[in-house]
Parts: structure tokens; C-alpha cells; sequence
């Protein structure tokens, strides 16, 4: 099995004595890529998350220095993409002043942290309108890392990424975990490696081709392993059912097959929808009927599991110690194909187990059924939260200082 990495063999903003913080710059690297309608804020969850580093280094008298990307704006500066609206809402969460540069390197940047007292927090100008930023450029990484004396990495949804903000600064200056990137870790690694018994695994979503690594990386890891959404059409279709015009990827019917295979022989229990909610065109209005695995019209595609599958699942959720639940089960941005997510959104927010939600769109179904704060933790990471879940190493974990004698 992947070893999974931990959290206690790299440096943590806990392993630096307080006292040394004082007049420190402290380069901060969050994930501030939140959602955004315009110039306002649609959800600030990732936001709120780095407060607590942020707050720690403002009551240790630190100067602090934030570093973030949002979107993708590939090397080009895009109005809409600037970081303004972020430093004004963050000075409100503070209720202390954000001072805010228009670039994120350059002597521009160089005269305000100079004159930045202890305490004082920059938000520097969104990264990744410097393509170097995601070329991971050494020159670039360098000149970020001028700017600060330590590097602390809170931006645990960008960790995946090599970019120069992330792995490449590391190479300059000392560069220890924040605390949520700490928090992140030690859960990701307790639910993976040293769970309470029985432990779930809900996995849904489009694709299987996004999450096929993470299938393959829980088999045998998890006592029972749901797979709903979209992709489980992928694996219906390679156990030879009909599935209709349902989505499914063609290419990985042969893995999908070794798949089943591989499922059958490990100890994990794999269950897949026993029944559908099928529709013959893809519209929120259109006709429903319901049909078993067995019976999906040849004319029709599966939007939602159906009542046998959800009982299947509320059966699993009402024994699990930990469940981890990734993906929607349907098409659940249309409100008639949302029945399956958010019937699973209020079991989990009524179980007694662990619960936690990789982010993403999971994150958003359990916000649309209103049981957030029901959660026992909801990852800021996406696409991080995946690669971690697969056993891969992420590049801004990997680049942490170690520390040198882990208990
Ligand atoms: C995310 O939203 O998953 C992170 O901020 C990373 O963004 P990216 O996928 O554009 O690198």
C-alpha cells in the first residue's frame, strides 16, 4: 500500500519558539482562491481557514507578508482577478488594517514591507499574474523570498502545485507548515492510516478518470466503498449492464475492469447504485422514472441514485465510525437530480461518526443541503485533498523543512 506522508516529520509554525517570531518577516503563502460573483465573496471558508496562522503571527509581532493566487490568469494582469477585495474583507475578519501592493515582487513591493511595523499584515498582488509563478522559475521564487526571513505554507488546496510560491521559495528561505496545513495533514492522515472502525468511503462525481487514483489508493483501505454519480457508469458498464446514454469513459473500461477484479479480492465491501433516476434528456424538467441497475432504457441516462441505492447507503452510514465522502452522487447543480446528494448530506449530518468532506463540490453539496456546521471537518483542499487521498506526495509538503528528531 502508498505510504501516506505525515505531518510530524515536517516543521510546523509550533516548532519555532514564539519569542523568535518578534520583527521576523514572515512570508505567508495561503490559498486565497476563493469564489467570486464580481468583486464579492461567494464563499470565504478558505479565507477564515488561514486566520489562525495569520492572528498568531500578528500576536507574536511578527511582519507579516501574504502571498495568493486566484484563478487562472496565466501570466497576464486581469482586472478581475486582483486581490482588493480579498485585503478588504480580510481587514474586516481581522478588524485591523491590510495593506495592500498591486504586484507581488519588484521595488514596488520592497519600500512598504520595508516600512512594515510588527504586527502589520500585506496582502501582495494575486501570483499568478507572473507566468513564472506557475513555472515554478528560480529567479521568481528567489525574489519572493527576499522579501521575508521565513516561509510558512497555510495554502494546504494548493499543495498539489509546484509553483515558485509554493515549492520553489522553500529553496531560499527556511519554510515550516502553518496551522492549518498541520490540521489538514494530521486528519487526512488519522482517517488514512489509524481510522475508527468502520470506515466508509462515499465517492461520487463525473469522472472516474479524476478520481480513479483515489479508488485504487482506498481499495483495501476502507471497509465499505460507495461509488455513486456519473462515474459509476464507467464500472457498470464494464460489469456488462446496459447503462443507456448514461456518461461513462470508454478508455477506462479495461481499468475498470481490473478494477472490479481487484475489488473482489480485497477487503473492501464495493457498492455501486442499485437502482437510478434516468431521464432522456439531460434537463432539469424532463421526465423521471426510476429503474434498477438491471433496467436502464436504452434511450435513457442515469442523473441520480435511486431510493434502494440511498437505503444502501443509510445502512453503511448507520454502522461507520468514519466515513469520507468525496463527490456528488448525481447531477446535483440541478435541483430535480439532487434528491440522492442531499438525502446523503442529512445522514451524514445525523451520524455519529467522523465525518469528513473532501472540498470541492462536495463541500457545495453539503452547503446547499444547509449542514455545514454538522461536519466534523470539511477540507479546504480540492484537487490537494484528491492527490493526498491517492498517496501522492504534494510538492508543498514535500519542500517543508524536516524536523530533525519527530517524537
Ligand atoms: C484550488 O482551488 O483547488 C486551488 O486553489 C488550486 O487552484 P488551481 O487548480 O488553479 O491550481
Amino acid at each position: 500500500m502508498t505510504p501516506i506522508a505525515t505531518v510530524q516529520r515536517k516543521k510546523t509554525l509550533h516548532d519555532i519558539p514564539s519569542a523568535e517570531l518578534a520583527g521576523k518577516r514572515v512570508v505567508v503563502r495561503v490559498d486565497f482562491n476563493v469564489p467570486m460573483n464580481g468583486a464579492e465573496i461567494t464563499d470565504d471558508t478558505r479565507i477564515r481557514a488561514a486566520l489562525k496562522t495569520i492572528q498568531y503571527l500578528i500576536k507574536n509581532h511578527a511582519k507579516i507578508i501574504l502571498l495568493s493566487h486566484l484563478g487562472r490568469p496565466k501570466g497576464t494582469v486581469q482586472e478581475s482577478l486582483r486581490l482588493t477585495p480579498i485585503a478588504r474583507h480580510l481587514s474586516t475578519l481581522l478588524n485591523q488594517r491590510i495593506l495592500k501592493n498591486d504586484d507581488c515582487i519588484g521595488p514596488e513591493v520592497e519600500a512598504p514591507i520595508s516600512q512594515l511595523q510588527n504586527g502589520e499584515v500585506i496582502l501582495l498582488e494575486n501570483t499568478r499574474f507572473h507566468v513564472e509563478e506557475t513555472d515554478n522559475n528560480p529567479e521568481f521564487a528567489k525574489k519572493l523570498a527576499q522579501l521575508g526571513d521565513l516561509f510558512v505554507n497555510d495554502a494546504f488546496g494548493v499543495s498539489h502545485r509546484a509553483d515558485a510560491s509554493i515549492s520553489g521559495i522553500t529553496n531560499y528561505l527556511p519554510a515550516v507548515a502553518g496551522f492549518l496545513v498541520e490540521e489538514e495533514l494530521s486528519i487526512l492522515t488519522k482517517v488514512l492510516n489509524t481510522p475508527e472502525r468502520p470506515l466508509i468511503s462515499i465517492i461520487g462525481g463525473a469522472k472516474i478518470s479524476s478520481k480513479f487514483g483515489v479508488l485504487q489508493n482506498i481499495l483495501g483501505r476502507v471497509d465499505t466503498l460507495i461509488i455513486g454519480g456519473g462515474m459509476s457508469f464507467t464500472l457498470l458498464k464494464a460489469q456488462g449492464y446496459e447503462i443507456g446514454k448514461s456518461l461513462y469513459e470508454p478508455d477506462l473500461l479495461e481499468a475498470a475492469k481490473t478494477f472490479l477484479e481487484n475489488a473482489k479480492k480485497s477487503t473492501t465491501k464495493l457498492i455501486l447504485p442499485l437502482d437510478h433516476i434516468v431521464v432522456a434528456t439531460f434537463d432539469n424538467n424532463a421526465p423521471q422514472q426510476t429503474v434498477d441497475t438491471e433496467n436502464i432504457p436504452k434511450d435513457q441516462m442515469g442523473v441520480d441514485v435511486g431510493p434502494k441505492t440511498i437505503a444502501a447507503i443509510e445502512a453503511e452510514i448507520q454502522t461507520a465510525k468514519t466515513i469520507v465522502w468525496n463527490g456528488p452522487l448525481g447531477v446535483f447543480e440541478m435541483d430535480n437530480f439532487a434528491h440522492g446528494t442531499l438525502e446523503v448530506a442529512h445522514m451524514l449530518a445525523k451520524s455519529d461518526a467522523f465525518t469528513l468532506i473532501g472540498g470541492g463540490d462536495s463541500a457545495a453539496a453539503i452547503a446547499k443541503a444547509n449542514v455545514t456546521n454538522q461536519m466534523s471537518y470539511i477540507s479546504t483542499g480540492g484537487g490537494a485533498t484528491l492527490e493526498f487521498l491517492e498517496g501522492k506526495q504534494l510538492p508543498g509538503i514535500t519542500s517543508l523543512q524536516n524536523l530533525e528528531n519527530p517524537e
